[in-house]
């Protein structure tokens, strides 16, 4: 896999994402611009091997936590494992910067994404009612990375 830093450039490739992964509430071209150039952001892309960018998952870092805001893997490429591996390298680049805990919202019907989450260690702390609109609640879910708690081989599995 290639990991890396999102640029402006690839903003065409990041919105051809974002159509492709939500129905409603989707962000914008503005919205996503302001992701790649804010300073407290950390958007990191994955190429596949023919050099498509084929993910994508932004997350703010405030002091000592981590927020992941979005992540989004192209239809065609889901099921693979892309959507953990990124957010495996968000997490330990988040951790790296100095954070201790990585928090998320997730809509409660979104089985994929909170099976990802899970299986990434992440427990849920809350539920917000409507919080995506009326009958559409959140669970926010929370992991610890602690550097003394967390290792990639805890409790994450790599596959190469
Ligand atoms: C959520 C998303 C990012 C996952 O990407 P992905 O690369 O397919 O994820 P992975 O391959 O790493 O893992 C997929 C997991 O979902 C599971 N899964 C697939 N379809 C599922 C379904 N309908 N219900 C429950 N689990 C499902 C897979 O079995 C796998 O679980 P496992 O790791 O226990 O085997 C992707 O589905 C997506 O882009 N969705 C649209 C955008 C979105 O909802 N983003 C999250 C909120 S911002």
């Amino acid at each position: 896999m290639i990991v890396f830093h999102a640029q402006e450039g690839d903003l065409d490739a990041i919105m051809a994402l974002e159509e492709s992964g939500f129905d409603h509430a989707r962000w914008s071209r503005e919205s996503w611009g302001a992701e790649l150039t804010a300073p407290d952001r950390q958007v990191l892309a994955y190429r596949d091997a023919e050099g498509v960018l084929v993910a994508v998952a932004t997350m703010q870092l405030v002091d000592d936590f981590g927020d992941l805001l979005r992540v989004v893997v192209a239809p065609e490429r889901r099921g693979q494992g892309i959507a953990r591996k990124l957010l495996l390298a968000s997490i330990l680049m988040a951790q790296a910067s100095g954070a201790v805990r990585i928090l998320l919202e997730v809509e409660e019907e979104n089985g994929p994404a909170l099976s990802v989450y899970g299986r990434l260690g992440f427990s849920p702390i809350d539920r917000r009612r409507d919080y995506y609109g009326a009958g559409r609640h959140a669970i926010v879910m929370e992991l610890p990375i602690d550097a003394s708690s967390y290792s990639p081989g805890s409790p994450v599995e790599v596959a190469s």
